[in-house]
């Protein structure tokens, strides 16, 4: 059987953060998220996954995921520490002859192609470890692969314990390993804590199994981008920057118009139909499905449907459904439960909110609609406001088809307005108006001759 063991106890000091390290996020998922579906997209039936510090935020966030088993790294003085330590505590379910693959849970962007390549050649070539390596052009911080005069990987040696020499060497150690199960065990029943960092080093395994005659590979990957280990908050940023491109370059290549990719995010798992096009600084979280020719100009989409023909301008659209051929912004704001109809527009500054707003509905400007049920063909003026909350509760308004409500009226809740209501600009509405009349609230106006010159305000 293929088993992983995903290395994610440590502490993360380096990121400098009360979030733990793996949990830091890369579009919306937790780093952890991206190495965990890697392995079960490559076919790993069981994966194991070593929490230690903070383990309850680390179990929590993957609380969903049936498909993990956790395995806890003791913490504190008495124990060592390290990732030789951490997978010592994960060599229970594992068989002799289990392929075991180590992944540490901060190599975010390994791809499931690689990790199917690089296990397939492991148990092809019969080796007992095989190391996964890459030429980096700045080695820093990472193992180095240290090679005999054959060629063949001896030793890896730690930044921390490395000489002047051995630091010039720019063949890293990815920290992806796969073992026969056997030499696993062995491997780490051998591991000291006798380095410059007083941890179990898990790479430590490779010299010990090489002493032992034991067949010992590497597995030499030409795109170093996918093994960078994220350590701070820059190179979480710099792997961010490489998931993007990736996650991008897949809906490209499925027909989604992406103008200009360096300012578009995509949540891994979007539904983006073909010929969508997304223009620049956009951002599609996860949850949201986007239908044919919906056009997305500078905008937030976040757990909504868009339908075909739908053209978003500068706008936030979150856990709303938006209906074919509508138009909205630039600058609205649908918030939460918004359910807008076919050919509605839903204009410049307008803010919907838990409502529904029938096909053909306009709000061209300035609206703000909470907590209404409005129907179809319904003209809603520039400033109206759905007075939908007294301080204390909040109320619906009904609007029925074919009404027009007239600029910066107030409709307060409860009320309603019936089908081909008219309500006269400046109105502010408590009580029902009936199908086909006119409400008009609003003082008479009076006019007042000879006002300005009698004041003096003439100039
Ligand atoms: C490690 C490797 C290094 C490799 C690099 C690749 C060792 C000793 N070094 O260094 O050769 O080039 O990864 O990115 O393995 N962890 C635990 N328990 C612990 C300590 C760490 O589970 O006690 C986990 C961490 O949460 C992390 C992973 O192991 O996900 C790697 O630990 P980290 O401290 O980041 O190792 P590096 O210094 O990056
Ligand atoms: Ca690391």
């Amino acid at each position: 059987m293929r088993v992983s063991i995903i290395l994610a106890a440590g502490e993360g000091t380096r990121m400098k953060s009360d979030t733990p390290k793996v949990l830091h996020e890369i579009l919306g998922r937790p780093m952890l998220f991206y190495v965990l579906n890697s392995c079960k997209n490559a076919e790993i039936e069981k994966n194991l996954v070593v929490v230690g510090h903070n383990k309850e935020k680390v179990r929590g966030a993957f609380e969903a995921d049936k498909d993990i088993d956790f395995i806890e790294q003791p913490i504190g003085d008495e124990y060592p520490y390290g990732t030789g330590f951490a997978v010592k505590n994960a060599l229970g379910p594992i068989n002799d002859d289990d392929t075991v693959i180590i992944l540490n849970g901060d190599t975010p962007l390994i791809s499931e192609y690689t990790i199917s390549c690089f296990l397939k050649f492991h148990e092809e070539k019969g080796n007992d470890l095989t190391v996964l390596t890459a030429d980096m052009k700045d080695p820093t911080n990472y193992g180095r692969i240290v090679r005999n005069e054959n060629a063949n990987v001896v030793a890896i040696v730690e930044e921390k314990d490395a000489t002047e020499k051995q630091k010039l060497i720019r063949e890293i150690n990815s920290g992806i390993f796969a073992f026969k199960g056997d030499a696993l065990k062995y491997a780490i029943s051998k591991i000291d804590t006798n380095n410059a960092a007083g941890e179990m080093y898990v790479t430590d395994a490779l010299k010990i199994l090489v002493d032992e005659n034991k067949k010992v590979g590497s597995f030499i990957l030409r795109d170093t981008r996918e093994i960078l280990g994220v350590n701070s908050r820059f190179e979480l940023a710099n792997a961010a920057e490489i998931l993007r491109e990736n996650i991008n370059k897949t809906y490209m290549l499925d027909g989604v118009g992406i103008i200009d990719p360096k300012s578009t995010y995509i949540e891994y798992g979007a539904e983006i139909d073909r010929d969508v096009m997304i223009y620049p600084n956009s951002y599609v979280d996860r949850f949201s499905v986007i239908k044919k020719g919906a056009v997305i100009k500078n905008s937030t989409i976040k757990n909504s449907t868009i339908s075909e023909d739908v053209l978003i301008r500068s706008s936030e659209i979150e856990d709303s459904k938006v209906g074919k051929k509508t138009t909205i912004g630039p600058y609205a704001h649908l918030r939460p439960n918004s359910n807008i109809g076919e050919n509605c527009k839903i204009g410049n500054f307008v803010e919907v909110k838990n409502s529904n707003v029938g096909d053909g509905s306009k709000m061209s400007h300035l609206a703000y609609v909470g907590d209404a049920d409005i129907g179809s063909g319904v003209n809603i003026g520039c400033g109206v406001v759905f007075v939908n909350y007294n301080g204390r509760d909040k109320f619906r308004t009904t609007v029925g088809d074919n009404a027009f409500i007239g600029s910066n009226s107030n409709l307060v809740a409860p009320v309603e307005v019936e089908e081909n209501g008219y309500v006269a600009a400046g109105s502010t509405i408590t009580k029902k108006v009936f199908k086909g009349q006119l409400s008009v609230e609003r003082a008479p106006q009076k006019n007042i001759d000879g006002w300005v010159e009698k004041k003096g305000f003439v100039k």
